[in-house]
């Protein structure tokens, strides 16, 4: 563990787009993250950031993100401070920046969720202190697209050779912009399934398209590529992003996953979801084991300490 950490290539940079990471920092990300498995499922947790402080800002509803990095920073040893939008100055009209500039004299580490994109990058602006962008919009959220490919990695053991089918809202879906462009890093086969409106946006596919390691190709039913599927990535309708309610509406229920589909799926394909869901997943899969997305919360805690503990703390003996 300390070996990991005194040589943090994560230590005091902001962590706002999956781009910024190479195939080897992930590497380190993990390796501490299944030691955070380790230790949280033996003894809860370890003092590793006694003494230091998370501040977070949501300005967007979050439950997991939100809880599981509050909890990742308890279990730590550190605490947290935490404002929102409907709470805080914002309802006075107080600007993002100020807001940072604040939460920057009294935390450690910043934790960041806004609706417009790039909101991250400019926030880090504004502090000393590292940002963790939490979801910009429909622009990125590199911390679940960590924890998802670490959730491959713990399932089926590898990443490399997969054939990842991803379904849903990909237009307006931050966590699958992050996912593919960190995919990037492995070799893999991308299927889109998504309604014609809300396709992925063509230049992430044109940045993924760089990556000499990905075939990416669009379909337009889950049935036309489960059989061959090892990693089934279902994602919710954005709905806040929409400025036509009927058109929501119209596409809510295209995709459904049911108990039938996964007759027709590999034994050991897994479904993931970031949640929350809708509809897109029956609750009927629950009861699959195939059904990962209760287990990828889970191994978020796990990255979501690692990165912390790597951010923050690399110099904190134990
Ligand atoms: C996602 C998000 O906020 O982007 N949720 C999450 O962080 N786990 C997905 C979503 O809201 O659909």
């Amino acid at each position: 563990m300390i070996s990991f950490l005194s040589k943090s290539p994560f230590l005091h940079r902001n962590i706002l787009s999956v781009k910024q990471f190479t195939r080897s920092e992930l590497h380190v990300l993990f390796g501490v993250a299944q030691e955070m498995r380790t230790i949280v499922e033996r003894q809860g947790g370890i003092q590793l950031l006694q003494g230091r402080v998370m501040c977070s800002a949501f300005f967007e509803p979050s439950t997991r993100t939100s809880g599981s990095f509050e909890a990742a920073m308890v279990r730590l040893g550190g605490s947290v401070v935490k404002v929102d939008s409907s709470t805080s100055s914002v309802v006075k009209g107080e600007t993002l920046s100020d807001t940072v500039r604040t939460l920057g004299c009294y935390g450690d580490v910043l934790v960041v969720r806004h609706p417009s994109p790039g909101s991250a990058e400019i926030a880090a602006k504004y502090t000393k202190i590292p940002v963790i962008n939490a979801g910009d919009g429909i622009g990125e959220h590199p911390t679940q697209a960590f924890l998802d490919v670490f959730t491959i990695r713990e399932e089926l053991g590898t990443v490399n050779g997969l054939t990842i089918t991803i379904v849903g809202d990909l237009k307006n879906g931050r966590t699958v912009h992050s996912l593919v462009k960190l995919l990037c890093n492995y070799d893999v086969t991308l299927n889109y399934v998504s309604p014609d409106n809300l396709k992925m946006p063509e230049e992430v596919k044109a940045e993924v398209a760089k990556c000499s390691s990905i075939r990416q190709t669009e379909y337009p039913t889950i049935e036309s590529v489960i059989e061959s599927t090892d990693v089934l990535y279902v994602t919710r309708i954005q709905k806040e992003r929409f400025t036509n309610l009927e058109e929501y509406e119209s596409t809510l229920g295209t995709y459904i996953v049911t108990n039938s589909i996964m007759t027709k799926a590999k034994p050991h394909m897994i479904v993931m979801h970031p949640l929350p869901r809708v509809n897109e997943i029956a609750v009927e899969v629950d009861f699959d084991q195939r059904a990962a997305y209760f287990r990828q919360m889970r191994y978020g805690l796990y990255v979501r300490m690692a990165l912390l503990a790597l951010v923050v703390g690399h110099d904190v003996k134990m």
